[in-house]
């Protein structure tokens, strides 16, 4: 597919999306036609079953559940928003994808990275990214500013910090596993320091 697309990976306070932002406003600004959405959500239905997911009174639900709901908003997710960008060339950035289930649901929950990447392609098409952007912070570091800032508490917020410390060695693996696209970024930086390392990688590729 034509098109370049992007995609913020990372746990809750990591900074990916303030530096998404960022970089959506500067490539709009250089002249890119650029989609910047995130996940689970971008569009009315995933916005919809975002709510079931985040839903704090939601405790009962069953890991097979919760990943074939995420699965679910990224399918429709991609068929409104991410594929029309892409086919007209544009640039996609979502604020997570693929591999924030992979590490949640497939490491997170235990149901397995394999299982987990079955059901995505299923859902995707076989989607991958072109670039995968990992900010790298520690949990310990990124629950603190996730509690520091008023931003509003979801289900997965409220995980232990073992499960937390589970998804960010999670990702660590999965970094390894798709080194040929996964970039890491130094992400316990100041966000000037952040952003700038962001602008770089994405730069080598425009
Ligand atoms: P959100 O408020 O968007 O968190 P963040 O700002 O950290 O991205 O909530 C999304 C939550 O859903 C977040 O805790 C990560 C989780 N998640 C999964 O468990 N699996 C997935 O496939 C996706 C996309 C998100």
């Amino acid at each position: 597919m034509p098109g370049l697309f992007i995609t913020l990976e990372g746990g809750d306070g990591s900074g990916k999306t303030t530096a998404g932002q960022r970089l959506y406003e500067q490539l709009i600004k250089e002249g890119y036609t650029v989609t910047f959405t995130r996940e689970p959500g971008g569009v009315r239905i995933a916005e919809e079953i975002r709510n079931v997911l985040v839903d704090v009174n939601n405790k009962e639900m069953n890991a097979k559940t919760e990943a074939l709901l995420f699965a679910a908003a990224r399918a429709q997710h991609l068929v409104e928003k991410v594929t029309p960008t892409l086919e007209a060339g544009g640039i996609v950035i979502s604020d997570r994808y693929i591999d924030s289930s992979l590490v949640y649901q497939g490491i997170g929950r235990g149901l397995g990275i394999k299982e987990v990447y079955d059901i995505n392609m299923f859902a995707t098409d076989h989607l991958i990214p072109d670039l995968t952007l990992f900010f790298d912070v520690k949990p310990e570091i990124a629950i603190k500013r996730v509690m520091s800032n008023d931003r509003e508490v979801n289900r997965l917020d409220l995980e232990s910090l073992e499960f937390h410390q589970n998804v960010y060695e999670g990702y660590l693996k999965i970094c390894d596993l798709y080194s040929d696209r996964i970039q890491k970024i130094n992400a316990a930086l100041s966000p000037d320091e952040v952003y700038e390392q962001v602008y770089q990688k994405v730069k080598e590729l425009l």
